[in-house]
């Protein structure tokens, strides 16, 4: 039996069945299938050397297999979107998808079931490629199924964000939430405020480890996604039906804007002019001011978001809306008589009506916000939907209020939490997560209503990425637990308590397999290697929490 993951709804391979040898084989695409054969010839031709032709009409192609991909649109209203399914028969190798993204699920299991070699991106010599005859039909649970990268605490450049991109795409994730500024960085090209990326993408230095921790990295760290990078990002990612959610993070976060653009702070509390992009980790006092012009400005830079981002790619764009702190509102006279002139509910409700304006302008322009659980705080924004971070509770309260909901509790799917007890975790923060608590995820709270969870859209795993200073942290914060949570939002899993871990692991040993091939620096089953360590590196555990939390 093939060690597919995430776990297909539905698969027969019979032992008795044998396999059948590939070798050179035809690509037959149908209508609506030339993006999974320009995938399947760029990737599988990669890794095979196969050319993948087509075949030639009246010509039976000498005997060879033919992969025949097609789209089978009537399917979709029994088997879901995004369905598909795979036949290995003698001579022949059918994929049919209910939509585009399913043919390319398709694809991705073809990949899976030819080995991991099939990963490479040039053949072995003497390789052989071989099929197990038998079949998959298969379709997620979710919609959304998502990863958030935070590329403002460290900055991930482009090439890597293409290469995460077809990670998730190889496991069936269709989301990735792109949070593009934060108090230490700026991290897209906006026009019209060129010091956005000139001023806010770079800090001289930063915090090394948590910002418990005494030392510093003085080395200077920055860059930005120009906007003809975000244009290829999100075609590269369109290609691979992962859609980008970008995120704005206001009007908290946003250190990095102001040391830009001083005059977007609360210029009569603080001497704006001289913040510099921040150098340290925490939440920050420097919030936007709650005045017209910081309006005005931040449409500006979402008018520009919007052209980098269109609809048919995601309706979604994110504002950000978390952690907040009000002390500055609270002692600047503008932000008071804000407060009279708009006759809202103190602090609170200035953060509200800031939220509210985005809510609207957006849904003008044909969009929908999502922002943190805070954007519930002195009322939710109509027509919003809420990444529910701080637990289940605000996604279980605007799931019942009637708004869609992204699950993405911190207890449960941050992956910068660490994923073991012990010394040896490199800079070790929050929870412990191992790799079977992500497996027992489950993103719908058993007590919520069927309506209500009717507005759960899916989940995400987020991965801020403050003690993440590059590629290699990354991946050994994201890997393995990222395939766990694949598995949970793709496939029909039962119960928490139910699930079959023993069989994931098992299957997982495959997959490491192919994790090691496309250079995925995990965190191994044993421990971290001596190289992935941060001796003497302060993280944060939870503090007061069980041994085992
Ligand atoms: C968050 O973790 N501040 C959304």
């Amino acid at each position: 039996m093939p060690e597919l993951i995430p776990q297909p709804r539905y698969a027969r391979f019979p032992p008795d069945a044998g396999t059948c040898e590939l070798t050179a084989p035809l690509l037959d695409a149908g209508p609506g299938a030339l993006g999974t054969a320009r995938w399947l010839r760029r990737e599988l031709g990669a890794a095979t050397g196969w050319a993948l032709p087509a075949p030639v009409p009246g010509d039976s192609g000498g005997g060879r297999t033919v992969i025949r991909l097609e789209l089978r649109p009537e399917t979709a209203r029994t088997a879901g979107a995004e369905s598909y399914e795979l036949h290995v028969t003698p001579g022949l190798v059918l994929l049919r998808g209910a939509d585009r993204p399913g043919l390319f699920y398709a694809a991705q299991t073809l990949r899976q079931l030819l080995g991991p070699d099939a990963y490479r991106r040039a053949p072995l010599p003497g390789a052989v490629w071989r099929l197990p005859y038998g079949e998959v039909a298969d379709g997620p649970r979710f919609g959304w199924r998502g990863m958030m990268l935070d590329v403002a605490r460290h900055f991930t450049p482009k090439d890597g964000v293409l290469r995460h991109i077809d990670l998730l795409a190889a496991h069936k994730l269709n989301v990735l939430h792109l949070h593009l500024t934060d108090d230490q960085g700026w991290r897209v090209q906006i026009r019209r405020y060129p010091k956005l990326t000139e001023v806010g993408a770079w800090r001289a230095r930063s915090r090394w480890g948590h910002r418990a921790s005494p030392l510093w990295n003085e080395t200077p760290h920055g860059g930005f996604y120009t906007q003809d990078d975000i244009r290829e990002i999100v075609a590269y990612a369109a290609e691979r039906h992962v859609r980008v959610v970008p995120e704005i993070d206001v009007p908290g976060h946003s250190q990095a804007a102001i040391a830009a653009y001083p005059e977007l702070g609360n210029t009569d509390v603080v001497d704006t002019a001289a913040l510099e992009v921040w150098d340290d980790w925490g939440i920050n006092e420097n919030v936007l001011a709650p005045t017209e012009a910081v309006l005005r400005f931040y449409e500006g830079v979402f008018e520009e978001l919007l052209e980098l981002f269109p609809a048919e790619v995601s309706p979604f764009v994110h504002i950000g809306g978390d952690e907040c702190p009000k002390a500055q509102w609270r002692a600047s006279a503008v932000a008071q008589e804000r407060i009279a002139e708009l006759g809202v509910d103190g602090e609170d409700g200035l953060q509200s009506w800031f939220v509210r304006h985005f809510d609207g302008w957006l849904a003008e322009r044909g969009r929908r916000l999502i922002g943190w659980d805070e954007i519930l705080e002195g009322g939710l924004a109509p027509g919003a939907a809420v990444s529910s971070w701080r637990g289940y509770a605000g996604g279980v309260a605007a799931a019942e209020a009637g708004h869609d909901v992204v699950m993405c509790p911190e207890q449960q799917v941050y992956l910068d939490h660490r994923q073991a007890g012990g010394g040896d975790e490199p800079m070790p923060i929050g929870y412990v997560r191992t790799l079977e608590d992500v497996y027992r995820f489950e993103p719908v709270p058993p007590k919520l209503s069927e309506e209500a969870a009717a507005h759960v859209l899916g989940a995400q795993a987020n991965a801020w990425t403050e003690v993440m200073e590059n590629r290699g942290r990354v991946d050994y914060q994201v890997f393995p637990r990222l395939v766990a949570f694949a598995e949970v939002v793709w496939s029909k899993l039962p119960a928490p308590e139910e699930r079959d871990y023993a069989d994931f692991e098992a299957r997982m040993t495959e997959h490491y397999r192919r994790l090691d091939v496309l250079g995925v620096d995990y965190r191994p089953p044993g421990g971290p290697l001596p190289w992935q360590r941060r001796p003497g590196v302060l993280g944060r555990p939870i503090e007061g929490a069980p041994p085992n939390v």
